[in-house]
């Protein structure tokens, strides 16, 4: 494996003309901030070498390199899920890349589910903890100090202090936003009503298929994370209807302009 991350990183630096700062994930439904980017520069993930292509629906599939306000960004338009069939490995092979083309920092962000009354659609999250629900770890494998630690502290994997300035941005911004816990699960099944009614027991607010492998590599690499949500549906807790990929895009476009205001303010303050 570090032979493939070193040749992928290789690739990116050979092709970026500056060494980006920070990464950012983009969710579904949510990959509009690439278009915010002066003189960008677009990597699809199909020409960097040894590295997955993304197969969900709304996933483009590229890293999109760039200066937005005036930092150097690298983002990942379209992210990789494990429901995809791919492995840990494969689905945290692009944050291990963007660490080793220069990132120090990461912004995750992603379209998750509601197990709390007071999140409704529409809202932005801030992630606070998460819960690795997958059943699996990307870190599991062997051990290779060149990875970083084998057993990275999951005390704070969500930076305090970059916490405090995306509420204080929001507050600035008349934006209303909330902290959580968020929990990984597989999918691609959604949860049924029981597993959400456990999952409220464990201390979750919301469920989403991805982002905590991505965090999990991202600690072991030494980056400052934060995590931001966009709620696109109630769990089943709230009503017994199904939700559907039309709901989850439309309510995610909705929260986009929010989403990308505090990004935005929050690159440069990093
Ligand atoms: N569950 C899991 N993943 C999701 C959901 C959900 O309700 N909404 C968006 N991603």
């Amino acid at each position: 494996m570090i032979e493939a991350i070193r040749e992928a990183r290789n690739y990116l630096q050979d092709i970026l003309p500056r060494t980006p700062k920070v990464g950012i994930v983009l969710g579904t439904g949510l990959s509009g901030l690439a278009s915010m980017v002066k003189d960008p520069v677009v990597i699809p993930y199909g020409e960097v070498p040894h590295h997955p292509v993304s197969t969900a629906p709304s996933h483009v599939g590229q890293y999109v390199f760039g200066s937005l306000e005036g930092v150097d960004v690298l983002m990942m338009q379209g992210r990789l899920h494990y429901y995809e069939g791919y492995t840990m490995q494969e689905i945290t092979f692009p944050i291990r890349v963007m660490q080793g083309a220069g990132i120090t920092h990461l912004i995750v962000t992603n379209a998750a589910g509601s197990l709390n009354e007071s999140m409704q659609p529409g809202d932005l999250v801030i992630l606070r903890d998460h819960i690795n629900f997958m059943g699996t770890n990307p870190l599991i494998g062997p051990d290779d100090p060149l990875l970083g630690e084998r057993f990275p502290s999951m005390h704070q994997p969500y930076d305090t202090a970059i916490i405090n300035k995306i509420e204080a941005i929001a507050a600035a911004h008349n934006i209303p936003i909330k902290q959580g816990v968020y929990t990984a699960v597989s999918g691609p099944s959604l949860e049924t009503t029981a597993e959400c009614h456990m999952f409220v027991g464990l201390g979750s607010d919301l469920v989403g298929m991805s982002t905590v492998p991505e965090v999990i590599v991202g600690i072991q690499t030494g980056l400052k994370i934060a995590g931001i949500s966009v709620v696109t549906n109630l769990s089943n807790i709230f009503h017994s209807k199904a939700h559907t990929q039309e709901e989850i895009r439309k309510y995610a476009a909705q929260a986009q302009n929010n989403l990308q205001m505090i990004i935005v303010s929050l690159i440069n303050q990093l």
